[in-house]
């Protein structure tokens, strides 16, 4: 509304702008189906104001704020939903009005209150204003996300909020796969509306240098990028313009940029560019595969150290913030202890091991920086050789990094795998498990140090940028929840149920912003119960709301058969997997969830073990090796069994004697988690469970253990067999300690096996 109109028709327009007509407004069931994420402290509908009935905009308003506080991001909000806006500095024209509070609201705390003539927000500084506005905009139609210009409702409310912790942040890797600057801006926009404030920017890994740094150009000339199995090169690195125009983009939005220079490990691509770096001056390229690498920066070579202060005095010019996160994490030592260098350095400065060599190494970058104005920040392992001096330590490891940074009176950020690591799969950490998330335990309150907040970690080793959304969220909402809204609101009865139905007019919202997520954990989950003999029988349940498809089996021929309902059983003889194409309220999701399964003559006959299975993967139990479900392409997945180090021998008892066929069974094959196939396998039949006699058969695959053998499952099948017994029994000789070659030679490796498939008729 222009103001010299509203001066000409003063009062008659004022009733027209500002309360103006009194339309319905959405009804506000106490903080339930509103779309407020994360939730607000205090939260009062105002029944009592206007019978009800809130604010109306007809696509006009007169908006005013404190001089001196950058509103940009709102404004530029207000145009792209096409409401016409202008700024007054007439308080009664206003009809949006943020006004500085004299008291004391809190981290970030702010008012905001709904009335029929207008909306009125108190704020100490902008930036608690921004997340003001952040609740105003969830409070809007989600409609107006792709515009409204002809105007909008707001019930009428009252809310005090405030942040319980204030380090609210997701790191986002975009070193094991290149994400676009406008692909960073749409993720800090994301985490803006949910009231994140920090956006952890790894920037250089093994995998890939992203950082430009004009003193040494082939950082990102040679360690940007990397050449795949099949041959594709791969990569990419920021400008200083893109870095410029993300930092413009996350002040906006009171999002802190934190970028994170690993050191003094996972730093194979500046040693592929500058091999001089390393312990060894060995030229090595930027690797492929991920995992944790013995080569790393020597921390005996001056060089090496003035390259690093070099990189980091850029790293100042290029970023306001005012940590630095020096990464200090998975550092193996096997170089610096052959290393001449490190061990004079050692010698030189009286140090007793190689962990105090990374706590000097560190404490070295942590002085330059504090030069600066800097304080560093580093994962928990720089704790090993004693805190570097005023370092923040962010815990991973589980919480107990966080809890002795607390004794020893340092700030702490939290994101330990347990509930924070979003690379991992739905199966291991779904939007539950995020939202019980308990970030300070008692154990580190009343110490001298803090936990200031926490983090999600988006690692990216098997994340693109076009599945890196659906994995942050919602996972990372929950999060925001946990660190705006905190356990008064987490832990209160009914809460995740609130948050569920919140999150769902939230994502209402992101469809309009076209901003796809995952799904909130694991759709469905697989019921497998006996058949008759050489049958199962198995249902597809749902696991979250609202969810449903049509469930079909297809057999290792490719053969198709009748489909079901989830929810429905489905009897199944033969091998293959079931599968059902995931429906979320009757629409399709695009996910396709698979069991492999076996209905076969062994299926819940009687096992024994001689052998204990890893309390880590039991595969369901006793009965995992013959319960109708086989292992996945995840090792993760629940159904496979292993061991450590032992060998394994597992007998069946068919119940009766039985004319055998076929036997088959899969192994998992992963040398970079230390799993590996059987040295030997051996199957043997019995007629009475005393005497076995042995089938001619081998492993296969010899010794298969090559440096580049792929992840992968590896089937063992032996056919035409045309035996007769009762007893089958299979032994498995463990491979025995990581070969030479391997990063963890000497150690035991592991042995993964389901199912054990035995094809018989009676
Ligand atoms: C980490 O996940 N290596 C910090
Ligand atoms: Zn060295």
């Amino acid at each position: 509304m222009n103001v010299k109109v509203k001066l000409l028709f003063g009062l008659l327009l004022w009733g027209l702008i500002a309360g103006c007509e009194m339309p319905d407004t959405h009804p506000l069931p106490a903080g339930k189906s509103t779309g407020l994420v994360p939730l607000p402290q205090i939260l009062e509908p105002l029944e009592g104001e206007a019978k009800g009935r809130g604010f109306r905009c007809e696509g006009a308003l007169t908006l005013m704020w404190p001089e001196g506080w950058n509103m940009s991001a709102m404004t530029v909000w207000l145009e792209e939903a096409q409401l016409s806006w202008e700024r007054t500095s007439e308080e009664r024209e206003a009809d949006w009005i943020w006004r500085v509070s004299e008291d004391d609201l809190g981290q970030e705390g702010y008012t905001l209150s709904v009335k029929r003539d207008r909306v009125t927000m108190s704020a100490g500084d902008a930036e608690a204003a921004f997340r003001a506005w952040t609740t105003l905009r969830q409070l809007l139609p989600e409609t107006c996300e792709q515009g409204c210009a002809s105007g909008f409702t707001l019930p009428a409310m009252h809310i005090e909020d405030q942040a319980y912790l204030r380090h609210r942040g997701l790191l986002l890797d975009c070193c094991r796969h290149f994400m676009e600057p406008e692909f960073v801006k749409e993720v800090i926009e994301v985490l803006a509306l949910q009231k994140m404030n920090v956006l952890h920017w790894h920037l250089t890994e093994d995998q890939g240098w992203r950082l430009p740094v004009e003193a040494y150009p082939k950082l990102t000339q040679v360690g940007a990028y990397r050449t795949e199995s099949d041959g594709e090169v791969t990569g990419g690195a920021y400008t200083r313009e893109d870095i410029e125009d993300i930092l413009a983009f996350a002040s906006a939005r009171h999002v802190q940029v934190i970028p994170e220079i690993e050191m003094p490990g996972h730093c194979r691509a500046a040693l592929a560019a500058y091999p001089w770096l390393g312990c060894t001056g060995d030229t090595l390229p930027v690797p492929s595969n991920w995992g944790v690498f013995k080569d790393v920066y020597c921390a005996g070579n001056d060089s090496t150290l003035a390259f690093m202060k070099a990189v980091l005095d850029e790293v100042c010019t290029m970023f306001p913030s005012d940590v630095i996160h020096i990464g200090g994490d998975e550092v193996p030592k096997v170089r610096w202890a052959a290393c001449p260098k490190c061990q004079a350095k050692m010698r030189r400065l009286g140090l007793k091991d190689e962990a105090e060599l990374q706590t000097a190494f560190i404490n070295e970058m942590g002085a330059h920086l504090a030069k600066r104005g800097k304080r560093i920040i580093g994962w928990d392992e720089i704790l090993e050789g004693g805190l570097p001096e005023g370092a923040v330590v962010q815990s991973w490891r589980g919480m107990e990094g966080a809890i002795e940074a607390a004794h020893l009176g340092t700030d702490a950020v939290v994101s330990p795998t347990s509930h924070c690591y979003l690379d991992y799969p739905l199966r291991s950490t779904d939007l539950a498990e995020v939202y019980s998330f308990v970030p300070v335990p008692e154990a580190a309150k009343g110490h001298p140090g803090q936990i200031i907040g926490g983090e999600c970690n988006m690692w990216t080793e098997r994340a693109p940028q076009e599945a890196v959304m659906g994995k942050v969220l919602p996972r990372a909402t929950g999060l925001a929840e946990v660190l705006w809204s905190g356990p008064k609101v987490t832990e209160a009865e009914g809460a995740y149920e609130g948050f569920l139905d919140r999150l769902d007019v939230l994502g209402l919202r992101w469809a309009f912003m076209d901003v796809r997520p995952g799904l909130e954990g694991v759709p469905v989950d697989l019921e497998v119960r006996p058949g008759r003999r050489g049958e199962i029988e198995v249902t597809v349940n749902a696991a979250l709301r609202n969810v449903g498809g049509r469930v079909r089996f297809v057999s290792s021929s490719g053969a198709e058969g009748s489909a079901v309902n989830v929810g429905e059983p489905l009897t199944i003889e033969g091998t293959g997997t079931v599968q059902v194409d995931v429906v979320v309220r009757g629409r399709s999701t695009g996910v396709t969830e698979s069991f492999p399964v076996a209905g076969h003559a062994a299926a819940h006959q009687p096992l024994e073990l001689g052998y204990e299975p890893s309390q880590y993967y039991t595969g369901g139990g006793l009965q995992a090796l013959a319960d109708g479900r086989r292992g996945s392409e995840d090792f993760r997945d629940g159904a496979w069994q292993a061991v450590q180090a032992v060998d394994m021998v597992c007998t069946v008892d068919l119940g009766d004697t039985l004319d055998i066929s076929a036997l088959e069974t899969q192994f998992y094959l992963y040398q970079d988690a230390w799993i590996f196939l059987p040295r030997a396998v051996t199957w043997s039949v019995s007629m009475d469970g005393q005497r076995f006699v042995d089938l001619p058969t081998q492993a296969p695959w010899g010794d298969a253990h090559k440096p580049d053998a792929r992840q992968t499952v590896v089937p063992l099948r032996i056919e035409d067999l045309g035996i007769e017994a009762r007893y089958v029994r299979i032994t498995l000789a463990n491979a025995g300690a990581c070969p030479s070659w391997h990063d963890a030679a000497t150690e035991p490796s592991w042995l993964f096996v389901d199912e054990l498939v035995v094809e018989a008729t009676r």
